[in-house]
C-alpha cells in the first residue's frame, strides 16, 4: 500500500477539484486529486456551457483562459420566448458584462493540461475512497491500494460523491426540492439556429436553444421526470423541438446528426455546514441547482476561490479567520443562485397537473421580464453573475 503526504487531499476531478489544485499551486500548497473515473470519462461528459464574467475574468487572471478566448463565443443578450414571440434580454447593456458560451469539459480538458505541466499529481480509476479523522488536524483519505495523510481534506466530488458523509449526520443539514420534471439534453452536429440563447416558455413544456460552436447546437426540451431515453428517436426530438420553438416571424430551426443525448433530472438542493473541521466540501458535492438559471459550474469556481484564498491564510500564514467564514461566505451566494435557478424554472416550465391559474402567473411574469427595464435588468444582473 502506498502512503503519501500533501497538503491537501482533494476528491474529485471535475472544475471544483481541478481548479482548487490549480489556485492552491500558485499559493505554494502542494494537493494531490483523486478521481474515481477516467481522464477519457470526465473530458467527453457533456455539461452546460455558461461561464459567466466573473468566472472568465479569474480564469484569465490564473492563465488558464487562452483557449476560451480563442474558441468561447461572446454573448451579450439572451431570448426568452413565449406566446410565438421573441423577446430580447440585452444583459451587456443592462449590466457591462458579457456570458462566454464554452462547453464544462472544455474548461475540465484545459484544467487537466495546466496541472499536468505544472507537475500536478492527479490520480484517475481510484476506486474505494474513504474520508477519516476530519475533526483532527491530520485528516486521511483511503483507498484502494493507499493513503493520504493531509492538512486538509477538499470533498469536490460532486453531488453523488463521499464526502459529504464524513460529515455527522448532528452536524449536517440538508435542503432540497425535486422538480417534477427533467431535461432531455440533445448535442448536434448543425449550424445554430439563432445566435443567442432562447429560453422558452410554451404549453408542451420549456425548450432552450443554445450552441457550443459555429457549427455545434446545444438543445433541451422539459420531459417527465421518469422518461427514458430509449423512448425519445431522433425525430420525435427534433419534432417537439420544432413546436415549442417556433415564432410568427418565421424561425428556423437547423437539424443535424445527433452527436450526443441524455436525460438529466432537475433539483435544488443545499447542504450546510459546508466545513466540518478540516473537511471543506465545495462545488455540486455540497449544492445543486436545477440548470436554468446555467449557474451550477460557476458556483463551484466562486466556492473553490474562496477555498483556496481560506487555505492559503490557514497553511501559509496560521490565520483561521478565513476558514471559519468559508461556509457562511459560500452559502450566500448559493443561496442567492437557488433563488434565482428556481425563479427562472418555474417562471418558464410547465408543472404537470397546475391549476391554470398558475400559467396565467407564469405569462404575466414573462410579459413583466419583457417589458420592465427594472424586472429585465434584476434577471440580468443575476445571470451574469454576481462579482466575487
Ligand atoms: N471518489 C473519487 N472521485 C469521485 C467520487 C469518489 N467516491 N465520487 C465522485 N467523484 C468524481 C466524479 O467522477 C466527478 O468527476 O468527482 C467529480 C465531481 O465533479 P463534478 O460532478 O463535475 O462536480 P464539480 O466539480 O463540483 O462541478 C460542478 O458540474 O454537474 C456540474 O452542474 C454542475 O456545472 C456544475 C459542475
Ligand atoms: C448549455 O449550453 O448547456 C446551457 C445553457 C444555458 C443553460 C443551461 C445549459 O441555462
Amino acid at each position: 500500500m502506498s502512503r503519501v503526504r500533501t497538503q491537501v487531499g482533494i476528491i474529485g476531478a471535475g472544475p471544483a477539484g481541478l481548479l482548487l489544485s490549480h489556485l492552491l499551486h500558485l499559493e505554494g500548497i502542494d494537493s494531490v486529486v483523486l478521481e474515481a473515473r477516467s481522464r477519457v470519462y470526465v473530458e467527453r461528459r457533456v455539461r452546460a456551457g455558461v461561464v459567466e464574467q466573473p468566472t472568465a475574468d479569474l480564469l484569465r487572471e490564473v492563465g488558464l483562459a487562452d483557449r476560451m478566448d480563442r474558441e468561447g463565443l461572446p454573448h451579450h443578450g439572451f431570448s426568452l420566448r413565449f406566446d410565438r414571440e421573441d423577446h430580447r434580454i440585452p444583459i451587456t447593456e443592462l449590466t457591462g458584462s458579457t456570458i462566454t458560451v464554452y462547453g464544462q469539459q472544455e474548461i475540465v480538458k484545459d484544467l487537466i493540461a495546466a496541472r499536468l505541466a505544472a507537475g500536478g499529481d492527479i490520480r484517475f480509476e481510484v476506486s474505494g475512497v474513504a474520508v477519516h479523522d476530519v475533526e483532527t488536524d491530520r485528516p486521511r483519505i483511503t483507498f484502494d491500494g493507499g493513503e493520504l495523510e493531509c492538512d486538509v481534506v477538499a470533498g469536490c466530488d460532486g453531488f453523488h460523491g463521499v464526502s459529504r458523509g464524513a460529515i455527522p449526520d448532528t452536524v449536517l443539514r440538508t435542503f432540497e426540492q425535486v422538480y417534477p420534471f427533467a431535461w432531455l439534453g440533445l448535442l448536434a452536429k448543425a449550424e445554430p439556429s439563432h445566435e443567442e440563447l432562447i429560453y422558452t416558455s410554451h404549453e408542451r413544456g420549456f425548450a432552450l436553444h443554445s450552441m457550443r460552436s459555429p457549427e455545434v447546437t446545444r438543445l433541451y426540451l422539459q420531459v417527465e421526470p421518469d422518461e427514458r431515453i430509449e423512448d425519445w428517436s431522433d425525430d420525435r426530438i427534433w419534432d417537439e423541438l420544432h413546436l415549442r420553438l417556433e415564432t410568427d416571424d418565421g424561425f428556423e430551426l437547423q437539424e443535424g446528426p445527433v452527436i450526443e443525448k441524455g436525460i438529466t433530472p432537475m433539483r435544488g438542493f443545499v447542504a450546510e455546514p459546508m466545513r466540518h473541521g478540516r473537511l471543506f466540501l465545495a462545488g455540486d458535492a455540497a449544492h445543486i441547482v436545477p440548470p436554468t438559471g446555467a449557474k451550477g459550474m460557476n458556483l463551484a469556481i466562486a466556492d473553490v476561490l474562496v477555498l483556496s484564498r481560506a487555505l492559503s491564510a490557514l497553511l501559509n500564514r496560521g490565520e483561521t479567520d478565513l476558514v471559519e467564514s468559508y461556509s457562511d461566505t459560500c452559502l450566500r451566494r448559493v443561496w442567492r443562485a437557488q433563488g434565482f435557478s428556481n425563479h427562472m424554472t418555474t417562471m418558464l416550465h410547465r408543472t404537470p397537473g397546475a391549476e391554470d391559474y398558475h400559467h396565467r402567473l407564469q405569462l404575466s411574469q414573462l410579459r413583466y421580464t419583457a417589458t420592465s427595464s427594472a424586472a429585465a435588468t434584476s434577471l440580468a444582473e443575476n445571470y451574469v453573475g454576481l462579482p466575487f
